[in-house]
């Protein structure tokens, strides 16, 4: 028997998650939600901190105070606090303001590749692995950020999912009437799931026709505890990657931190990305719209029905198993579709 499904945020917690881009964490508190919790980040000499949002004075919020000296000061009465969380000064009060109950207990948080992550656990489960699909020199990358309103697991299978691509980005990703004998390969672990694409040769859409050379194969990949990644490929390498890191604010609402890597010298890169912007929008433009009147639809009904899925649902099983804190033995399965 499978053991019983855990709530989503009971598993999500333990893990680490996109909260920033580097560059939004200057000279002032920074407020992002998590798992929706309140978190403030500030940026000191010694690196960078986070917090929950709240003064143990009175729980004012701390991002509406200001960073001075080093220290994060609360808006309210003052009191200052340094990046390890001590509580350093208390206007007015004669003495030591050091004392146990009014430091801040620090998250743990750290930056790679113009990204800032964080989790709400002390001991947090292992740090993600370097998330960009490609190796540092030689690609040019650009980062998005976009907001969600949806679950998780529908925003995360949207963005894997190839099967709905030919009716919400229709000449833009893939067209009804064109569609190719694929072969797909499904592959899970224990921590994500893997999706191998071959014989599709390239999408009949334009921004494939525009920005990827002859396709030999592509993937599609999630990443506990909530990264999705587009990976196509032709002979030789990686030509355009993808990836979402999906920063869940609460149960329906998720800041989502897009990752574009493409190939070639970086002026050509640079021209590539700029060009492949405004689709690569329009198309996200179309995803929100469709997720969130999904969205809209199902609360609708107190109970739905389950949901009815089907082989070339690819994604969706494993989503839910890995979301919901199933321990998932490996797993490799071929199948064809019509993509
Ligand atoms: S609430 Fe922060 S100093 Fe009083
Ligand atoms: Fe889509």
């Amino acid at each position: 028997m499978l053991p019983e499904n855990r709530d989503l945020f009971s598993v999500l917690r333990p893990h680490w998650f996109v909260v920033a881009r580097s560059s939004e964490i200057g000279t002032k508190p920074h407020a992002v939600r998590l798992l929706g919790e309140p978190v403030v980040l500030f940026r000191h000499r010694a690196g960078l901190s986070a917090f929950p949002d709240r003064c143990p004075h009175r729980h004012y919020p701390l991002s509406k105070g200001c960073v001075i000296n080093d220290q994060l000061r609360c808006g309210y009465h003052g009191w200052s606090f340094d990046g390890a969380g001590a509580c350093r000064k208390i206007p007015g009060l004669i003495g030591e303001p050091q004392q146990l109950a009014r430091n801040l207990t620090a998250l743990p948080v750290f930056e790679a590749d113009g990204l800032v992550w964080c989790s709400l656990e002390e001991n947090p489960a292992a740090k993600p692995e370097a998330a960009p699909a490609t190796p540092k020199s030689g690609f040019t990358r650009v980062l998005w950020t976009t907001d969600v309103a949806a679950d998780l697991i529908d925003a995360l299978e949207n963005l894997l999912d190839g099967t709905h691509t030919h009716f919400v980005h229709a000449g833009l990703v893939r067209s009804e009437g064109k569609r190719r004998r694929v072969e797909a390969r499904v592959r899970r672990e224990a921590d994500r799931v893997e999706v191998r694409y071959r014989g599709e040769a390239g999408q009949n859409g334009w921004i494939s026709r525009w920005f990827e050379g002859k396709r030999s194969e592509s993937f599609g990949r999630f990443l506990m505890p909530a990264t999705a990644q587009l990976v196509y490929r032709n002979e030789q390498r990686t030509q355009l990657a993808v990836t979402a890191f999906f920063s869940p604010q609460d149960r329906t609402h998720h800041r989502v931190f897009i990752l574009l890597e493409t190939e070639a010298n970086p002026l050509v890169g640079w021209l590539k990305t700029q060009l492949v912007g405004p689709f690569f929008k329009r198309v996200l433009q179309q995803d929100r719209a469709v997720l969130k009147t999904l969205a809209a639809n199902r609360r609708q009904w107190s109970t739905p029905p389950a949901m009815i899925s089907t082989e070339i649902d690819l994604m969706r099983p494993h989503l839910e198993l890995l979301l919901a804190g199933q321990r998932c033995k490996p797993l490799e399965k071929e199948l064809l579709l019509d993509l």
